[in-house]
């Protein structure tokens, strides 16, 4: 359903420092494009051209429901044998947004670290989550994202089971890193019973002896009954094949493009389960780098993260009143936003 058109894409080679990465600008009709760097190994090019588009989309898609003044955008760094130290790499990385005149807005995501984005800064203004900025101080960023999967869990619980409470429903969390574990705390002090897994068996100790969750082994998580299967790790994880094994009422979690295609929204939709549409609950982290651009606070932050439960209400009352999936509503609403 999402369509397909982009502003940019840029291909960025530094041969002196063995930078290989990809830049890819959406929309930015509502503001700057905004989101996150990533850096990882991929099996192809392709791969990761496609990682970059479906992300910077996802991003326009979710500041425009977040209603915060921002398009979107991702940048991707190809890890690869013989690339240049970090700091290289990353303050090359620098110099193109420089020229880039906040056109895009970096920050830290998945593989990055502030001090990454410290050497960005070394370079130019656009760039978020640096050493002291709102979002890494106590990670506000992923702090903020579990308090808003934890707003959608409630609300989607009010929609299937009429109380929006946690007290004794059972929640899978796939993924324990800053997002998953800050979530565990959340759910654990509303009264939420945890089942957990991750693949760093450390992570997993920690929610256990802290949260009295039950481990399971990471392949079966997903199928494990439950009320909620929140993940928290990787994209594209609901497909034919896991959809047809779940054993969950609802599907509200952290993960970017949770749907491998954009039918298993129908498809969840068919089985009954509700799905808390990933773009609509995980705004958390992008509502504090906007808070942050803007001179607001942590409170400030806070507040607009509580506006999650209201608009995921609205996606649920846009389904049913045109019979939609949920994750078709929220497109469509955010489509009407941007007047695509
Ligand atoms: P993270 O890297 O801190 O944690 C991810 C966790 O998933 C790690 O503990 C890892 O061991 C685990 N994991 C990896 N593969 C797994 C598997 N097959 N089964 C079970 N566990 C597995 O990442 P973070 O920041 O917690 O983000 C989690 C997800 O939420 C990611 O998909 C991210 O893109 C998304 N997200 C994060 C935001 C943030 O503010 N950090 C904002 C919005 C989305």
């Amino acid at each position: 359903m999402w369509k397909q058109s982009y502003e940019q894409l840029i291909f960025l080679q530094d041969s002196s420092v063995g930078l290989k990465a990809i830049i890819a600008i959406h929309s930015t009709k509502l503001g700057p494009a905004l989101g996150g760097c990533r850096m990882r190994q991929y099996g192809s090019d392709e791969e990761a051209i496609d990682d970059a588009l479906r992300l910077a989309k996802g991003m326009t898609y979710k500041s425009a429901m977040s209603g915060i003044p921002y398009g979107g955008g991702k940048a991707v760094i190809l890890s690869h044998p013989g690339q240049g130290p970090r700091e290289a790499l990353f303050q090359a990385l620098g110099r193109q947004l420089q020229k880039m005149q906040g056109g895009y807005i970096t920050g830290m995501d998945l593989g990055t670290s502030v001090t990454d984005m410290d050497w960005i800064r070394l370079q130019t203004p656009y760039v978020t989550d640096t050493s002291g900025s709102l979002g890494a101080v106590n990670d506000l960023t992923a702090t903020m994202t579990a308090y808003g999967v934890f707003l959608g869990i409630l609300t989607a619980l009010k929609r299937v089971f009429g109380s929006g409470s946690a007290e004794r429903r059972t929640v899978a969390v796939q993924g324990l890193g800053k997002v998953g574990y800050q979530l565990c705390r959340y759910l654990y002090y509303a009264g939420a019973k945890l089942i957990v897994a991750d693949v760093d068996p450390v992570r997993v100790q920690k929610v256990v002896s802290e949260f009295g969750a039950i481990p399971k082994h990471p392949d079966a998580i997903m199928s494990e009954p439950c009320d909620v299967l929140s993940p928290c790790a990787l994209g594209g994880i609901l497909n034919d094949r896991s959809i047809s094994g779940l054993h969950c009422r609802i599907v509200a979690g952290a993960a970017n493009n949770q749907l491998t295609e954009s039918r298993h929204g129908a498809l969840l939709h068919d089985r009954g389960i509700l799905y808390a549409p990933d773009y609509v609950i995980n705004s958390g982290g992008i509502i504090v780098t906007a808070a942050e651009l803007n001179g607001g606070d942590a409170a400030t932050a806070q507040q607009n993260v509580e506006k999650i439960s209201g608009t995921l209400t609205d996606v649920f009352q846009t389904a049913d009143a045109r019979g939609l999936p949920t994750a078709d509503a929220a497109d469509l609403m955010a489509e009407g936003l941007l007047g695509i």
